[in-house]
């Protein structure tokens, strides 16, 4: 059981082409989802599944210019939930986004291991989004994820084409991770 190939592969792709992606795909992601663990098993993971053509259009009317490559995407994944519907602790500590970030991690390995994309993104109306799929106004409408099989690269801008072929990007492993005792020089919270 070897994950770190998907863990590796997968990769915030944005050239989607329009191929189907069957029901029985989708349902396999939602499971790998589902499976995610939760704060005393609460799963407050809410999942629309967006495929009917006229309700993908209107969700796609609410992405800006920026998230212009997931237009072409059969499959989009709205999740949402309710602070209420995880654990909250009396320190402030609210855990349904963590849980659904938890969900949707899950879903993107799962994703990957069937060579299916599968990109979260926060760019998007989120009023106009909840409005088209009847989420409730007291949920959160956290993600959506763009699903669909690998497009053509050059469908993208120069500076996503870049992104796609170039290489992955992280900071050095020391800046984000220490033993024993914090030992990060990250900017005052104000200079962010
Ligand atoms: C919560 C979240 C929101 C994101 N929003 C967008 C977005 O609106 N548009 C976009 O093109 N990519 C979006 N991304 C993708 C990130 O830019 C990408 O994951 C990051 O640059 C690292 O690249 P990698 O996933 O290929 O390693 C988002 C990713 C996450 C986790």
């Amino acid at each position: 059981m070897n994950l770190v190939p998907a863990i590796e592969t997968r990769r915030a792709r944005r050239a989607v082409s329009t191929a189907p992606v069957s029901r029985e795909e989708v349902e396999t992601l939602l499971r790998a989802a589902h499976l995610a663990p939760s704060c005393n098993n609460t799963q407050p993971w809410r999942f629309v599944v967006v495929d009917d053509p006229a309700t993908l259009e209107a969700v796609k009317a609410a992405l800006p210019g920026g998230n212009y490559w997931a237009k072409p995407a059969p499959v989009i994944l709205a999740v949402a939930s309710r602070r209420d519907l995880d654990c909250t602790l009396s320190d402030g500590r609210d855990y349904f986004l963590f849980g659904c970030g938890m969900a949707v991690g899950n879903l993107m390995i799962q994703a990957t291991s069937m060579a299916l994309i599968a990109h979260p993104i926060a760019g998007y109306k989120p009023e106009a989004v909840k409005t088209a799929l009847g989420i409730p106004a007291d949920y959160t409408l956290i993600t959506l994820v763009i699903v669909g099989r690998p497009g053509d690269p050059a469908t993208l801008s120069d500076k996503h084409h870049a992104i796609e072929l170039g290489p992955r990007d992280r900071r050095p492993l020391e800046t984000v991770a220490s033993w024993n005792r914090f030992e990060f020089r990250d900017p005052a919270a104000s200079a962010m």
